[in-house]
């Protein structure tokens, strides 16, 4: 029988060979947030196995001092992080030549990782949350540790595989594989629930990574402002009748949540030149966005909140308002008085409704923190009520005109388990979507998505922001402003981004590109990269688009032709990306929308200035996008066949794209509908 001796002596990377000495507790710093205690359900044997498990990581000189302090977190907080391994003070992407490694690919993952738990980017960075509640980089901090001490390690021959969170090891691969393979949270179909989930995440053996969290991708709100900015100018032009070339003055938008990626919906307001109220019930949120100039002014009633805006939209300048309060309340005070709202969503975490995403009304933010310590029961039941309350509130302003749409935070599913099965099309269970839309369904979907606009996004490794001005430079170059009204936005986006000050974190941009588009840029910077123009650039995008994300509520809601509930593509994209050596591949359950509700997959490409990578750029960058092109054309998505027909024509010799023949829709009507009446006439 082998004993802990041999163990320690068969590893090279260990925590009892990073640390001599068993680290300091350290201290929290005041005023950062941390993650609510997520709800303890473990048995008593299940528990004995949660800390079998997480000493697993701890030389054995030091299980009697962790063992009981590990037992302490999983009985307060739900989980067992491991704070003691945590570093003392900030955690931040450095410029890449602060970090040691064999290879550059090993360096600039560490700066990402670093990036995603900063205290000025992380939800709750104690708690290793980068943002939508649960996103995760990885478990606890005994798996940062040895995660950074692999890509320390890690050569151009070896590939890192990451197991939600936990690093299994490095294998042999060569330098045409990726360096790292992250899954997170994939669980076999039968165990693939909620409730299996939470026990899996206390026993330590699942880790909830959203998808840039998990996927070490993560570049701050910025990366859903560009995202929200184009859906909410295309639901103004579809909805409210604006002009392709206008904007939203004059327009009132109201929403909910300041938190990672819902922070971002006032600054894309603004850009949009609009009007937005939106509901915060935690302050510290709204503290971040006003230091940070996104949100204008804060107030605590809903009268002079919507007053504020009513001046505003009345002289058509724009204004960001955060409303302290439950957004149920806010919309209610409209609903009462007859305001009148042009475009209305709810950004919540309605993904993770019951573990603290959505905070019932009628309680404030804190008392909902004690409830989700102490239990679950009563705190359901007044969730679900607020959710039934909400639902009748959207109806009533729907009817009145107001433009709803679901933000992909899964809020229309959330109602639909809360018990309100009208809320489905065909008034029994989602099948068939919801009576209302998804922004992916009547916006992103057809006018993006179909057509390979996603949020491509790239982060200069140097740390200096004179990369990142010359890289969108460059990156303005390559786009025709003329070719299409997408291009016209993107390009507008990325004119005036420097002067939005959109960064938090390291020197990021995000910038939404079709294939071709995504490929010229890449191809681009790359060359600047081999010039010594710019330092090394990592690329990457996150899950919100095209072709790595199966997510019928959310990414794929366009996708009519019954295939929404399957997660092929998501799976061909992420082996796909391996095959063609992405730098990283990343494949991730739940999404943005909850565990069990979609499989999506990302990639980080860094760019080292060459020939390999150009080739690289070349081949893996159309995949990434176009695999989800012709599979949304093959669902007989109009703009994407529009699209694949022209692929199949430039890329003659290279790629091929299979394509749907369309029925007749009568003549399908008329056999079915016969057909039919035969076989009840038969009874
Ligand atoms: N639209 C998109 O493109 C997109 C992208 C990523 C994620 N999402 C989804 O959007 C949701 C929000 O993401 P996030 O990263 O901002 O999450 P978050 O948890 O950081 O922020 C949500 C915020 O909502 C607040 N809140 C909760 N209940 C409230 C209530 N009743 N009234 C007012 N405020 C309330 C919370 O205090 C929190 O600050 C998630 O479900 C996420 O998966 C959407």
């Amino acid at each position: 029988m082998t004993n802990n001796i041999d163990m320690s002596a068969a590893m090279k990377i260990h925590l009892g060979e990073i640390f001599d000495d068993l680290p300091e507790k350290p201290e929290f710093v005041k005023g950062i947030r941390r993650a609510p205690a997520r709800h303890f359900a473990l048995t008593q044997k299940e528990t004995e196995l949660a800390l079998k498990n997480a000493l697993r990581y701890i030389p054995e000189k030091w299980h009697q001092t962790l063992a009981p302090e590990f037992m302490e977190e999983l009985l307060s907080r739900g989980r067992i992080y491991g704070y003691r391994f945590r570093p003392p003070g900030p955690i931040t992407g450095r410029p890449i030549d602060q970090y040691k490694g064999n290879c550059i690919e090993g360096r600039a993952f560490q700066v990402m990782i670093d990036n995603n738990l900063d205290f000025d980017v992380a939800l709750y960075p104690y708690e290793l949350v980068t943002y939508g509640e649960t996103g995760q980089v990885c478990q606890n901090w005994m798996q940062y540790w040895l995660i950074k001490r692999y890509l320390e390690e890690l050569t151009r021959d070896q590939t890192l595989v990451m197991a939600s969170g936990h690093p299994l090891g490095l294998f042999a691969s060569s330098e045409h594989a990726p360096r790292v393979i992250i899954t997170n949270a994939l669980m076999v179909g039968c165990f693939d629930d909620q409730n299996n989930w939470h026990r899996a995440m206390a026993l330590g053996v699942a880790n909830y990574g959203q998808m840039t969290a998990g996927g070490w991708m993560y570049i701050g709100p910025q990366g859903i402002v560009h995202g929200t900015y184009n859906t909410l100018l295309n639901a103004g032009r579809a909805k409210l009748g604006i002009p392709a070339d206008k904007d939203l003055a004059g327009y009132l938008f109201v929403s909910s949540g300041l938190g990672g990626m819902s922070g971002a919906q006032g600054k894309a307001v603004e850009i949009a030149n609009g009007v937005a109220i939106i509901a915060e019930v935690d302050y510290s949120r709204i503290k971040t966005r006003l230091e940070q100039g996104w949100i204008k002014k804060a107030v605590e009633n809903p009268a002079e909140a919507f007053k504020l805006a009513l001046e505003h939209q009345q002289k058509k300048k724009s204004i960001a308002i955060a409303f302290y309060g439950n957004v149920v309340d806010l919309i209610e005070y409209a609903v009462n008085n007859h305001i009148n709202i042009d475009l209305l969503t709810d950004q919540t975490s309605c993904h993770a409704v019951y573990e603290g995403g959505y905070c019932p009304q009628g309680i404030s933010f804190d008392e909902r923190t004690e409830l989700l310590k102490s239990g679950h029961s009563g705190f359901k039941e007044m969730i679900d009520t607020t959710l039934r309350r909400h639902y009748e509130l959207i109806k009533t302003l729907a009817d009145r005109g107001t433009y709803f749409f679901d933000y992909g935070n899964s809020f229309l599913k959330a109602v639909y388990d809360a018990g309100v099965s009208e809320i489905c099309k065909n008034g029994k269970d989602p099948l068939e979507g919801f009576i209302f839309q998804s922004y992916v369904e009547d916006l992103m979907g057809p006018l993006l998505f179909d057509y390979g606009y996603g949020p491509f996004r790239w982060v200069c490794l140097s740390g200096n922001e004179d990369d990142l001005f010359r890289t969108d430079k460059a990156a303005m170059e390559c786009i025709d402003p003329g070719r299409r009204f997408q291009d016209r936005d993107n390009y507008a986006w990325l004119k005036d981004a420097a002067k939005n000050k959109l960064v938090v974190g390291t020197k990021a941009r995000i910038l939404y590109q079709d294939a071709l588009g995504r490929v010229a840029i890449a191809l681009k910077f790359n060359e600047m990269v081999r010039n010594g123009d710019i330092g090394p650039v990592m690329l990457g995008r996150d899950h919100h688009d095209t072709g790595g994300t199966d997510s019928p509520f959310r990414e794929t809601a366009n996708i009519k032709d019954g295939s929404n509930i399957m997660a092929d593509m998501a799976t061909h994209c992420f082996a796909g990306n391996a095959a063609r050596g992405m730098s990283l591949v990343a494949l991730h359950n739940g999404g943005g929308v909850g565990i069990g509700n979609a499989i999506n997959g990302g990639f980080g490409l860094v760019l080292d200035g060459s020939e390999r990578i150009d080739a690289v750029i070349k081949q893996a960058i159309p995949w990434d996008v176009m695999g989800g092109v012709a599979r949304r054309a093959w669902a007989r998505n109009e703009n994407s066949i529009e699209t694949s027909i022209k692929y199949n024509e430039m890329r003659q010799g290279s790629d091929h794209i299979t394509l749907p023949f369309i029925a007749n829709d009568e003549m399908v009507e008329d056999i079915v509908g016969k057909a039919f009446k035969k076989v009840k006439s038969k009874g």
